[in-house]
């Protein structure tokens, strides 16, 4: 067995001497880590679309699919906190891929594929995978420049997946199970979305959303430029911008959205695999318009994309001390370090549902962006929706941020730095408060605690003068730029792209930009489409991340310059934001159809997988204990009275450990209904209302117990229902089985 000392030792070879040094990094790390995808041409339905459909004024080719990515429940890290503590037990709602394929009907051979995934970061590795193999099923058509991996940024999603060092740490390293379920789940959406490819219009719009998103940083907003601010009436972008996918008659077959607002909905002490606000959104929409169809399983797809995500929070009521007998309990926290009592762990965002529980506060922050794209759909606002035509294109290099020198807008020469993370990277934010004396604002020189700075230097190689200079003001805490041990800590070369659509340029953005760098970037792409003639006035600019290589946050400079979490998790330095402006807007003439060529690109970074370390165990073996077989039920449902709405029915069974079968576009347990003497299902593992919990009850005899529940939502018919559970069990020796239990019926009233 593996401790988190023996963990951290391994993964960075100290010496066994500097044990407490290690283990007060591994708690030092614990917290703060991260807050860390022509063939249609020739298949004969579709021979005819290359030259304009007569009768049809479709002028694209739309494909929508969506796929289960859902990774082991049990026994894994979560992704999003990087808190050793938050190691799943179980699920609430599996996590899934969603694409959308927009091909120029004219030149179908124009594509691009946008993929919204239910998790906290795109990553170079899943992407490498994804691309792969799609451009292997489908040569000619998709490819590493028109595929856009982007995630919904939430939290509460299995974690283990990234490729590089820094951000498996609290995973046990590299979990290659939930990477294999992010791509193969990936690849399935995108299949299915290439396989119903039809002629179809689009339109976009925006709409406006007051109460899903604040500022966790205001401290550090205030210091860009007052002119600035004044452009805006809000410190957070309030709009929804909608791009609706029609069939040719106009009836509607999905959408994408983006918005941005942090995927921290449920909090850190959740342990049940979910999909935060994002995918809870998508969940409502999608039963919304196919309310029979089970999760997953519906032809229309909603998109929730994140957007410029960095200072955004879900817990809209503010930050407020949680700190019981101190006289600061119940007050709000110190506005420029977020602080209570001086200390950062009892300062706790709110959301809207606080005063019952955080999974309140997601399904109200979930749909009030539902609110946001119904308006737009089928609304108030549906006026507001306009005809997108044009060509498709897209553009990607890659962009090693290491030292890369280029030109401010007033002709001075600026330059990127190797990575690192600041001091208050560790003091977290108020979505996830971090540990010890870290705060957020540190932009010291001198060090708060002299031991830090001791320490640090037994985690990552201290930083020479070169680096510390060029990441001024960010005291250094990880240089995880100059970490090539055992692997890169952090990735040096990341993904520019950008994907256009008529006139809807999306920005694929390798990381977490703030309100105001975003708005920074999408206004300079802008001018520089419309003063190109690439797009005219209408031009319309937005921004999609974290995307394709999780880069961290990126800030303005002067936000940089306060060192907050988000600036302090600026990893290339002061001038982040600026080379990616100066990079992005040099690329535009590539979204024009009479483009040629391809721009110069930065070689790939090295695939770390190869290298990766896992100290996570595999499944030993599942038992039953002696008198009773798996599946079988040990607490089961009420049978001498009828249940209500509201209530929540539970049974527990003898289990097995579901990491054995992760049946992915399946369900662990469901909730059938007796019609005509059959059993009918009507709940799966992943719709909102049930859970499926999981507890190991004997490690060296493999026994374990599931309990499976089922909160009755209002509406549910009466009659005559009982419980299902759906599992795989391992034997020491041979092969794993699949079982099912089912608890007696029981009647809802
Ligand atoms: C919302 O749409 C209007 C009208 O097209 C446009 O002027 C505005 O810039 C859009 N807002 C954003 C944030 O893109
Ligand atoms: C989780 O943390 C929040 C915020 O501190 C707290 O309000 C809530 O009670 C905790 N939930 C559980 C189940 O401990
Ligand atoms: C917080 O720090 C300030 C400044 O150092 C000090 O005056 C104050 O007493 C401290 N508060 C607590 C509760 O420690
Ligand atoms: C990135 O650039 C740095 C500095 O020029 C160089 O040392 C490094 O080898 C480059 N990395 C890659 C992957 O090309
Ligand atoms: C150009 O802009 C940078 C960043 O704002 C500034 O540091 C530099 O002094 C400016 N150079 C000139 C010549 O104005
Ligand atoms: C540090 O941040 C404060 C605001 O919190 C700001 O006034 C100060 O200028 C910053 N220091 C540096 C060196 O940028
Ligand atoms: C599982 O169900 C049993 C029997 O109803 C109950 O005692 C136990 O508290 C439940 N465990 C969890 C984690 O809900």
């Amino acid at each position: 067995m593996y401790t988190p000392l023996i963990q951290l030792e391994q993964l960075t070879a100290l010496p066994q001497s500097l044990g407490d040094v290690v283990l007060a990094a591994s708690n030092m790390l614990r917290r703060p880590l991260l807050c860390l995808t022509a063939y249609l041409a020739t298949s004969s339905s579709f021979l005819g679309w290359n030259s304009p459909v007569a009768g049809v004024e479709a002028q694209y080719l739309l494909g929508l699919g969506i796929g289960d990515i859902t990774g082991p429940v049990v026994e894994t890290n979560m992704m999003g906190y990087a808190s050793l503590a938050q190691t799943d037990t179980g699920l609430h709602m599996r996590q899934r891929s969603r694409a959308w394929i927009v091909a120029d009907a004219a030149n179908p051979s124009r594509r691009v594929v946008f993929i919204n995934a239910d998790i906290a970061m795109g990553d170079t590795g899943i992407r490498r995978s994804i691309v792969s193999q799609l451009s292997s099923q489908f040569p000619g058509l998709y490819n590493n420049d028109n595929i856009a991996l982007v995630s919904t940024h939430q939290h509460s999603g299995v974690g283990g997946y990234l490729e590089n060092l820094l951000p498996q740490l609290t995973a046990l390293g590299y979990v290659k199970q939930t990477a294999d379920a992010i791509v193969a789940g990936t690849v399935l959406a995108v299949q299915r979305a290439h396989n119903n490819l039809a002629p179809g219009k689009l339109s976009l719009g925006n709409t406006t959303i007051l109460n899903a998103n604040i500022n966790r940083s205001p401290s550090a907003y205030l210091a860009n430029p007052a002119a600035e601010r004044a452009k805006y009436q809000f410190d957070q972008d309030k709009e929804l911008s909608l791009l609706r996918f029609d069939d040719s008659v106009g009836n509607a077959r999905g959408f994408l959205s983006f918005f941005p607002v942090h995927g921290t909905s449920l909090y850190e002490n959740n342990t049940l695999v979910s999909g935060d606000n994002k995918g809870m959104a998508a969940y409502l929409y999608e039963a919304l318009v196919e309310p029979s169809a089970l999760p997953g399983a519906t032809s229309f797809v909603a998109g929730f994309t994140q957007s410029n995500v960095g200072d955004t929070s879900p817990n809209t009521e503010g930050a407020f001390c949680e700190s019981p007998g101190q006289p600061w309990d119940g007050l709000p926290c110190e506005f420029e370090h977020s602080t209570c009592g001086n200390k950062t762990q009892d300062c706790h965002g709110r959301g809207p549902g606080f005063r019952t529980s955080d999974f309140a506060s997601n399904t109200i922050i979930a749909q009030r962006q539902v609110d946001g794209a119904r308006a737009l759909m089928e609304g108030a606002d549906k006026g507001r929706m306009s005809a997108v035509s044009g060509p498709v294109g897209w553009v990607h290099v890659y962009l090693n941020m290491s030292f890369h020198s280029f030109q401010l807008p007033n002709g001075t020469t600026a330059q990127t730095c190797p990575p690192a993370l600041g001091f208050s990277f560790a003091g977290g934010t108020t979505d996830g408060p971090g540990a010890f004396d870290f705060v957020q604002g540190d932009n010291s020189s001198t060090p708060q605690n002299p031991f830090w700075e001791i320490v640090k230097g037994a985690v990552t190689p201290f930083p020479n003068k070169q680096q510390v200079d060029c990441q001024a003001p960010k005291p250094i805490l990880l240089n995880t730029g100059y970490a090539h041990t055992p692997y890169e800590w952090s990735p040096t070369t990341v993904d520019i792209q950008m994907l256009r659509v008529g006139n809807l340029v999306m920005l694929i953005i390798p990381g977490e930009m703030t309100t105001m760098a975003g708005r920074r970037i999408r206004d300079a792409v802008r001018t520089k489409l419309i003063s190109e003639g690439i797009i005219g006035q209408d031009a319309y600019v937005v921004i999609a991340g974290p995307a394709n290589t999780y880069g961290h946050y990126i800030t303005t400079p002067e936000e940089y310059a306060v060192q907050r979490y988000e600036g302090a998790s600026t990893l290339f330095g002061p001038h982040t934001l600026d080379a990616y402006i100066e990079k992005y807007t040099s690329l535009v003439s590539f979204l024009s159809p009479s483009a040629s060529g391809s721009p110069p690109s930065d070689p790939p970074s090295a695939d770390q997988t190869k290298k990766a370390i896992s100290l996570q165990t595999g499944v030993i073996l599942d038992n039953a204990p002696i008198g009773q077989k798996f599946g079988q039920v040990i607490a089961d449902v009420v049978t001498n009275a009828p249940y209500h709405v509201g209530d929540t029915v539970v049974a527990q069974f003898v289990g097995a450990n579901p990491r054995n079968n992760l049946r992915l576009e399946g369900t662990f347990l469901t909730v059938d209904q007796q019609v005509n003497g059959q059993w009918s299902t009507v709940r799966s593992d992943s719709h909102p209302s049930t859970k499926f919990e999981w507890l190991r009850t004997n490690t060296v005899l493999g026994y374990s117990t599931v309990n499976i529940s089922w909160t009755i939502e209002s509406g549910t018919p009466s009659g005559t229902y009982r419980l299902g559970y759906f599992g795989d069990s391992k034997p020491l020796i041979g092969v794993i089985k699949p079982f099912t239990g089912f608890s007696s019926s029981f009647t809802i009233a």
